[in-house]
């Protein structure tokens, strides 16, 4: 288990356009510091907001060691709290979803209201005061219909995503829609692989026989490098889009942390289906204008990618679970009045990523096997096709040697 003056030291000496070493992406020290200097400080993508529509509704997610629910309250806010009982420690709320009007404690019964507030504990001597054991709070914001959450007491700033996420997301009416189906899958293999892998289509060919019936595994589609900077078929679909309301330009982080851009899908198709047409017919997403409006791509670092389509959205979350498994969690968002089997197929919509996820599970393990070979060293990423793996790499690497300070060699 290294130590994180090695971990610094592995940081120091990465061999920069090639991928990690094998420490970086499977060792038991670098996972937990992956995890108190990045899943613990930033913010993480949780889940739409329309998964929990009514007040009462509650979502659970597990990050690294913190157990956390979401709420929505009787105010129809939403928020989010450490899911863990001021009595005795218990886990509140074991369920990944559900619906009360309070949270009732299982052990012992402490009640909490959903706004976190401690509002019943049994036969308590004349001192205590339930004030004082009120829910601890985790930072929450909901973005256009994204629910982020931060650990860290003092989280890193959001407003600039906030913004621009608000606007690039709004015509696709995030809140008026609900979750169609969800799938959750382990990957046996490193968080950033997962994300890696997301980050490139050079494996699209070989690998996403139906993806690539709609999908591009051009490189010029996802290497955009301004708002005025693209290839002229992607140029003019953003001033086409534009023209119809459809915030669309390439944009993003400094660091590269998020990006959005709104693509054009492969020969005019409308949505990620075997059939290339939209998967929920006669009605589209909020305001979308039209059909082959194509996919804005949003990813955030550490943990999300989507994809916002005019027909239906697919969101996407990582959570690390060990140096070697990843919890990978995919919903799809449709029109929250399309009815399934009469304005869409669930298999019709969701055919084509769940075979997408499944083959990029394998594609993850067979990697992470690989890395675990002691004959396994760094290998060149293609700046063609990589880019984006390259901005990933830059981004992790850059953000825990920054957090973990200067090597002992740099700072003497
Ligand atoms: S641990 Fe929750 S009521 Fe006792
Ligand atoms: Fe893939």
């Amino acid at each position: 288990m290294l130590t994180t003056t090695e971990i610094r030291a592995e940081l120091a000496a990465r061999r920069k356009d090639y991928s990690l070493s094998r420490d970086l992406y499977c060792d038991e020290g670098v996972f937990q510091t992956d995890l108190t200097e990045i899943f613990y400080r930033e913010w993480l993508f949780a889940i739409p907001a329309c998964e929990i529509p009514k007040s009462g509704n509650y979502a659970t997610l597990q990050v690294g060691a913190y157990p956390v629910v979401i709420t929505r309250g009787a105010d129809g806010m939403i928020r989010a709290f450490h899911n863990v009982c001021r009595h005795r420690g218990q886990r509140l709320c074991s369920k990944p979803s559900g619906s009360s009007v309070k949270l009732v404690c299982p052990y012992h019964q402490w009640t909490y209201d959903l706004d976190g507030k401690l509002i019943w504990a049994r036969d308590m001597q004349e001192d205590f005061d339930p004030s004082k054991h009120g829910l601890k709070k985790v930072h929450c914001v909901d973005i256009g219909g994204m629910v982020f959450i931060c650990l860290a007491d003092v989280p890193p700033a959001i407003a600039d995503l906030a913004k621009t996420l608000g606007t690039y997301l709004a015509p696709s009416g995030l809140k008026e829609a609900k979750v169609a189906h969800s799938s959750t899958i382990i990957e046996k293999g490193n968080w950033k692989l997962v994300i890696e892998n997301n980050r490139e289509c050079y494996h699209c060919g070989g690998s996403h026989p139906s993806l690539c019936r709609t999908y591009s595994d051009n490189p010029r589609m996802t290497a955009m490098e301004g708002p005025d900077s693209a290839s002229p078929d992607i140029l003019d679909h953003w001033k086409r889009c534009e023209a119809a309301g459809l915030p669309s330009r390439f944009v993003n982080h400094p660091q590269m942390q998020w990006r959005l851009a709104r693509i054009p899908l492969l020969n005019n198709a409308e949505s990620y289906t075997m059939s290339t047409k939209a998967a929920v017919k006669g009605m589209r997403m909020g305001q979308m204008p039209f059909n082959d409006a194509g996919s804005l791509l949003f990813f955030h670092y550490p943990n999300t990618w989507n994809h916002f389509l005019p027909d239906h959205a697919i969101v996407f979350r990582v959570l690390p679970i060990s140096p070697t498994e990843t919890e990978v969690t995919t919903k799809w968002l449709v029109p929250a009045d399309a009815v399934e089997g009469k304005d869409y197929d669930l298999k019709d919509l969701t055919e084509v990523w769940i075979n997408t996820n499944d083959e990029d599970r394998q594609v993850v393990e067979e990697n992470q096997k690989g890395i675990l070979s002691p004959a396994y060293e760094p290998g060149p990423y293609s700046t063609i096709q990589e880019e984006g793996v390259i901005q990933f790499v830059d981004w992790y690497c850059g953000t825990m040697a920054e957090r973990l300070g200067p090597t002992a060699q740099a700072a003497e």
